[in-house]
């Protein structure tokens, strides 16, 4: 038992152990669902947002919302995939931030071909957008936050970062198995100089891919609730409390984990009962 007299921090208020007033931030893919929802919430905690996308009139949509409810956010068109325009970006951050503290790699689009027909072009596509092209800010991020002391990178991987989705997916999986791959390298490089590196591997968040598979074929989004224990798909918004806490000093300890927002699909065997929803369930 602690001594009375003992000097332990009481526990501080919530608010300041989330708080990123101060910090900038980065965030590839705001234009759109989980992007823009993270932009938002490190927005309202007091972050300095620059929003990355290569759609314009979705980046200035968050630009627009973050203003009104005063935050401070600047969009700026920029394509992932364009690895040479990666330096450019953050020589113009220096210039106009001056240092960045957190870097959301969330920008990234599936590419579905049945693996008989898959292009080697094809894999190049994908490991461009969602390896490559991150890795490129990764490295920008990280330099400067090496010499800042500290920061945080967010890599987002997918539930086919770990295992296989099947459905024609084998270039994205492949794609998001080396997003796992680059963070735990790139955490275990950089932890001893205070710069984290984790992964967050979402199941089926809603999104307009999504919406548009689930339209054209009803029995994928029951396919998809089979494996998930909580009972519905995700929501952009689902994000937010994770980002948030990756950004802030408040998760000072957790780097190079792979961080499953997924309902509870990982946790459950492919064979498995959703616990209460199988007639043969035990009380
Ligand atoms: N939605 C899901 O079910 C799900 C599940 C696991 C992983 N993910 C991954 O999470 C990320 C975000 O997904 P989402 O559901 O928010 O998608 P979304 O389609 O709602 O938004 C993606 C955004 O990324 C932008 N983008 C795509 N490629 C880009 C590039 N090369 N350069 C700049 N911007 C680019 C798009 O313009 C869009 O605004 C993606 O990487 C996706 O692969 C999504």
């Amino acid at each position: 038992m602690m001594p009375a007299t003992s000097r332990t921090p009481a526990v501080p208020a919530a608010v300041s152990l989330f708080d990123l007033t101060g910090k900038v931030a980065v965030v590839s893919g705001s234009a759109s669902g989980m992007g823009k929802a993270a932009s938002l919430a490190l927005a309202a905690h007091g972050a300095t947002v620059i929003m990355l996308d290569r759609n314009a009139a979705g980046l200035e949509v968050t630009a627009q919302e973050i203003a009104a409810a005063g935050g401070r956010a600047v969009a700026r068109v920029h394509d992932v995939a364009e690895v040479e325009e990666a330096g450019r970006l953050f020589t113009w951050i220096d210039g106009a931030f001056g240092r960045v503290d957190f870097l959301a790699n969330i920008a990234g689009e599936g590419i579905m071909t049945d693996p008989l027909d898959l292009t080697a072009a094809q894999i190049r596509t994908a490991l461009e957008n969602l390896v490559v092209g991150r890795y490129a800010l990764c490295r920008e991020a990280g330099s400067r936050m090496i010499r800042q002391g500290g920061g945080s990178i967010v890599n987002t991987g997918s539930l086919a970062s770990l295992t296989a989705l099947g459905r024609g997916h084998v270039a994205y999986s492949m794609a998001m198995g080396a997003v796992a791959q680059m963070t735990r390298e790139l955490s275990t490089e950089w932890a001893s100089r205070g710069v984290r590196v984790n992964a967050i591997l979402p199941a089926q968040v809603m999104n307009p891919g999504l919406a548009e598979r689930i339209a054209a074929d009803p029995s994928i989004e029951r396919t998809w609730l089979a494996g998930i224990p909580r009972g519905r798909l995700g929501r952009p918004e689902d994000i937010q409390g994770l980002i948030v806490l990756l950004a802030s000093d408040a998760s000072s300890w957790i780097t190079g984990a792979l961080i499953p927002m997924d309902g509870g699909n990982l946790a459950m065997n492919a064979g498995g009962s959703i616990g209460g929803a199988h007639a043969g369930a035990t009380r």
